[in-house]
């Protein structure tokens, strides 16, 4: 049988960096474990750019509509700040999310034990914290119509529309129930449905799907000012937060930081099944390009790495083998490997991405 898939658009700042220690984890795989890839690099974002004068040059859409998978870096950078909004960096990404229909974005936020007193948070607080946000990522204010920037008198108005369907809710909420089936079994809708209309048909629609199919799911509301106050207050509370493109935006970076470090967390952006069983998918870390390190050696490869683990788990079934990568580097967490993002307020001595890369795959090696 052909080896699965994979387009790897590493993009801008750290992203290279990043994932040029997941290329030498897919290889391990490949060699050790017999789990071959075929994989392409191309471009996205500021890199795709300055190559064809667009973010995403259409060649690398039909790429990444045709792979079994996806993964990404990171895209923009403040060489591309003053680019027409249209050519921007974030549009290659925003369009592959939208062409690619990945409406579900599945955003972990695990803290690590190893890393528990990293967080901004009392180490009991957030030991043994694991959430996973569940963010709509194809619809609402990033997508709504009208938007733009309009004269109105003598003045101008810039205007973006938060817009939801009902069939866009429905499927995001089922996707959200299923994964809580597979965890804690409780979701946690958040939307301001106090404020927000589509709030109003948010609420109503997750009650519909939840009642009609998912009764056996513990399902809650909260508005998400409130749910932003409680991820600070008691984020152990939590199982499954479900919610909209720009509040799971802003939340999932809340999250994250309360594991430590923005440099851990991965993401896996999933569409409808294709013939095969196989989702549209693309993985990415969470973090950004980091230009303020870009081209040092010093970007932390663990998000991406894990956003990979999230690949060989949600898109080729292979639950066992992205359990084996996460305990790798869990392992050397455990012992000590600290990028420079994880320097606690007692300093230490970090180790450089490349290094990163080499423990985990001791770590591999040592388990195989
Ligand atoms: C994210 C990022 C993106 C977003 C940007 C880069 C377009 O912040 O993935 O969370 O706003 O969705
Ligand atoms: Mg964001």
């Amino acid at each position: 049988m052909a080896n699965p898939t994979l387009l790897i658009l590493a993009g801008d700042g750290i992203g290279p960096e990043v994932m040029g220690q997941v290329t030498r984890i897919i290889d391990w795989f490949g060699a050790k474990r017999d789990l071959g890839f075929d994989v392409e690099h191309d471009l996205v974002g500021g890199a795709a750019y300055d190559a064809h004068g667009t973010p995403l040059h259409d060649d690398t859409m039909a790429k990444a509509l045709d792979a079994d998978a996806v993964l990404l870096g990171a895209v923009g950078g403040p060489k591309y700040d003053d680019l027409d909004f249209s050519v921007k960096p974030e549009r290659g990404l925003l369009r592959l999310r939208k062409e690619m229909d990945l409406f579900s974005n599945l955003r972990p936020a695990q803290c690590f034990d190893a890393l528990a007193d990293f967080s901004s948070l009392k180490p009991d607080l957030v030991a043994g914290l694991d959430i996973m946000i569940v963010r709509e990522l194809t619809s609402g204010v990033y997508f709504g119509e009208p938007r733009g920037i309009f004269e109105e008198g003598n003045e101008r108005v810039g205007i973006n529309t938060q817009r939801y369907t009902e069939s866009e809710i429905d499927r995001v909420a089922r996707s959200a129930f299923e994964l809580a089936r597979r965890r804690g079994n409780k979701v946690c809708s958040m939307e301001k449905a106090n404020v927000m209309e589509s709030g109003i048909l948010w609420r109503e629609v997750v009650e519909r799907v939840h009642k009609a199919d998912y009764a056996d799911v513990e399902l809650s509301h909260m508005y998400a000012d409130n749910g932003a106050m409680q991820l600070v207050r008691a984020p152990k509370q939590f199982d499954v937060i479900l919610t909209d493109n720009l509040f799971g935006d802003i939340l999932s970076d809340c999250a994250a930081m309360l594991t430590g470090s923005l440099g851990m967390l991965p993401s896996a952006s999933l569409g409808a099944p294709n013939a095969d069983g196989r989702p549209k998918a693309l993985y990415e870390p969470v973090h950004g390009s980091a230009p303020d390190i870009t081209g040092k050696g010093l970007a932390n490869p663990i998000a991406c790495i894990l956003s990979f683990a999230m690949a060989l788990r949600y898109s080729f079934d292979q639950g066992d083998e992205a359990t084996r990568l996460e305990q790798a580097v869990e392992k050397v967490l455990a012992d000590g490997a600290r990028t420079a993002d994880l320097m606690g307020p007692e300093g230490g001595t970090p180790i450089s991405t490349t290094d990163m890369g080499d423990a985990i795959l001791a770590a591999l090696d040592a388990r195989l």
